[in-house]
């Protein structure tokens, strides 16, 4: 593989975990009390504006006939603060786990947030929980998928993702305002979607959250949706990269 998703690789990530660059250097300093404000940079901290994201992704799911009952695997979850929106979002009986590389990450997850179960793991590698395990897997702008365009990494998670879920379930991965990733993907991945353990793969129009913050579930009601996708695909081709969407990989139900 080579350029500039070289970085997002399990294999370069995990070293950068260890030398503390980047997003893990934010997450040892956030643990420490020393900077506080540049794990901002990386990622939701906020927990009301995490509610109103997982509320937002939660209806968005239902209008697509995706589960959102759990259990429920959060990749990438850095401190957990979306993990747990999730679980509040979707009920307090709901099985949430969140997984991430940065073992300072997980130790503040683990602090704040003792409805969640997490974990130090590499989303590649996922032998600790049984195949069939999960009916959604969440991926909120997970480095592989939304800093590399490269098909053949966004495969190899997806194929480890797919043996995870239980018949029917899947996987969401959500790319904020950035055109590379799994746009650049989507085409070649659809195509071998059955070989990845998918029945689909289709890209989503998420409604902004400070629209939904507004208007609600409502937002994903027949009409109204489809006006918001409309508007999503107009400024999509004026300004690439503006539109916020949800990656939708199905496993199918038999
Ligand atoms: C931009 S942060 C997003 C955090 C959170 N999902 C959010 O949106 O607020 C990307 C996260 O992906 C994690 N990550 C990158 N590669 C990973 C891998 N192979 N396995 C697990 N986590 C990984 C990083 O450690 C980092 O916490």
């Amino acid at each position: 593989m080579s350029g500039r998703g070289d970085w997002a690789t399990p294999e370069r990530m995990a070293e950068q975990a260890a030398t503390g660059e980047g997003v893990f250097g934010a997450y040892e300093a956030f643990e420490k009390g020393t900077d506080e404000k540049t794990i901002g940079a990386h990622g939701i901290v906020d927990d009301a504006y995490a509610l109103v994201y997982a509320r937002n992704l939660r209806d968005l799911l239902r209008r697509h006939g995706a589960p959102v009952a759990g259990p429920i695997l959060d990749v990438g979850c850095g401190i957990g603060t979306i993990t747990h929106a999730i679980h509040a979002a979707c009920g307090a009986g709901t099985d949430c786990q969140g997984i991430d590389l940065s073992a300072p990450a997980i130790r503040v997850a683990r602090e704040r947030y003792a409805d969640c179960a997490f974990r130090v793991a590499s989303a590649d590698d996922l032998g600790t929980f049984a195949d069939g395990t999960f009916s959604l897997i969440h991926a909120r702008e997970f480095y592989p998928f939304t800093r590399s365009a490269d098909a053949g990494l966004h495969a190899r998670f997806l194929s480890e993702f797919a043996a995870k879920l239980m018949p029917g379930g899947s996987v969401a991965a959500v790319q904020i305002v950035e055109p590379a990733g799994l746009a650049d993907s989507l085409a070649a991945l659809a195509g071998q979607a059955p070989s990845l353990g998918f029945e689909s793969a289709v890209r989503r129009v998420m409604v902004p959250n400070r629209a939904y913050r507004g208007i609600g579930r409502a937002a994903y009601g027949a009409g109204l949706y489809t006006l918001v996708s409309a508007a999503g695909a107009v400024l999509e081709s004026i300004r690439p990269g503006r539109v916020s969407y949800v990656y939708l990989f199905r496993k199918s139900a038999v």
